[in-house]
């Protein structure tokens, strides 16, 4: 915990009133920092640059699969969010000829062709992000693991805007450290949010073939989930 009392700590009492004064107020900031609701509230959803990005339209009515734009996240702990030219590739003008005479979805992509041609980046507002005290949280570890995208971030495929469906919380995090038999799927399925939103609820339910599948995920997968400190701490 050096990082919440660092060594110069030991030094207060002798920093005197305006040093705890001033360390009262580090305190009072971090929290009010930490405990706002600006990162990792369920339901976190801020406004996003143009008319914002739609998963329910990409990722569920056209089936993308999520690595097409999250393309590191299985080599990386850091999920990457795509470039322009990502969006570009199917949004400059032409290309999606069946879309090109509607206005509204040309007025609704405008940015995407405006940011591309001025070479500059989307700005994106992150939504998911945990205190700087946690280690790098690895992506690639816990889907090489089986842990599905769906036990974290919920039914992206579903969502218009992406919003916070997780508390991100230690105890979160451990509550499926200690049980992975209940979370499981085979790791080539990790981006099938149907697939896998139906596995787990049957498993929850009891439903015996699912259940089976848990313990065999377990026994095959050989995880070991880390429950020590220094495993998700500095
Ligand atoms: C066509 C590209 C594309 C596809 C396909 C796609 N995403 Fe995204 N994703 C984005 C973009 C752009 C953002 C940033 C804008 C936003 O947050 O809506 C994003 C943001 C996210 C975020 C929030 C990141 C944050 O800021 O915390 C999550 C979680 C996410 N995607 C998961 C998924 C999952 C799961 C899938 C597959 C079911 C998927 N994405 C498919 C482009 C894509
Ligand atoms: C594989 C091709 C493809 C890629 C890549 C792609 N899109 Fe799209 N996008 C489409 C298609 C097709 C539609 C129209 C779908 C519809 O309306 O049913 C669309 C629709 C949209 C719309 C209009 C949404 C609405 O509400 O009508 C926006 C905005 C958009 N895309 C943004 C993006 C952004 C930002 C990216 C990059 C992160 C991106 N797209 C990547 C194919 C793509
Ligand atoms: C075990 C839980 C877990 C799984 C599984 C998971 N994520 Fe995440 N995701 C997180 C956490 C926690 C964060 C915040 C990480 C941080 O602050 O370093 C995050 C952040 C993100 C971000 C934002 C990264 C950024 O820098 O803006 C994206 C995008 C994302 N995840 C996409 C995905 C996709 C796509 C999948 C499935 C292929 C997935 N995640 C699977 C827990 C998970
Ligand atoms: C839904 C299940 C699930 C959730 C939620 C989850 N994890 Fe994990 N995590 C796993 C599994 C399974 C493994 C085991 C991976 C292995 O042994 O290969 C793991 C492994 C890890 C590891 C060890 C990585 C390594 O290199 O061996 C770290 C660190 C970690 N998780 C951090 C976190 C943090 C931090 C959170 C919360 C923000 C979190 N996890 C949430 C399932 C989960
Ligand atoms: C699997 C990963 C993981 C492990 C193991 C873990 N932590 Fe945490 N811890 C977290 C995450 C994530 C947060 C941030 C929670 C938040 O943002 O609400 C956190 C927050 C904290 C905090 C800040 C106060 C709070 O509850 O928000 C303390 C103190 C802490 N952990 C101590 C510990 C100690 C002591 C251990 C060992 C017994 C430990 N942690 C093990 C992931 C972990």
């Amino acid at each position: 915990m050096s990082v919440i009392f660092p060594k110069w700590t030991n030094l207060l009492p002798t920093i005197g009133a305006i040093g705890g004064l001033a360390l009262s107020c580090g305190v009072i900031g971090g929290f009010w920092y930490y405990a706002t609701p600006k990162f990792w509230r369920v339901g976190y959803m801020p406004k996003q640059p143009g008319g914002g990005f739609n998963h329910q339209i990409h990722a569920g009515k056209l089936g993308m699969d999520c690595r097409y734009c999250h393309t590191h996240i299985e080599e990386s702990p850091e999920a990457n969010v795509p470039n322009v030219a990502t969006c570009y590739g199917c949004h400059q003008a032409g290309s999606l000829l069946l879309y090109d005479t509607s206005e509204t979805h040309k007025n609704k992509t405008e940015f995407i062709r405006e940011a591309y041609s001025k070479d500059a980046s989307i700005e994106w507002r992150r939504i998911h992000k945990v205190p700087d005290y946690v280690r790098n949280f690895p992506h690639n570890v816990h889907l090489h693991a089986g842990v599905s995208c769906y036990s974290c971030h919920g039914r992206i495929d579903t969502m218009p805007v992406v919003y916070e469906h997780e508390p991100l919380s230690m105890s979160w995090c451990l509550n499926c450290h200690r049980a992975s038999e209940k979370n499981l799927v085979p790791p080539d399925k990790v981006t099938n949010l149907a697939w896998v939103e139906t596995q787990l609820k049957d498993r929850e339910n009891g439903q015996a073939a699912a259940v089976n599948e848990g313990k065999r995920l377990v026994d095959t997968l050989k995880n070991a989930p880390p429950q020590n400190c220094g495993a998700c701490h500095y």
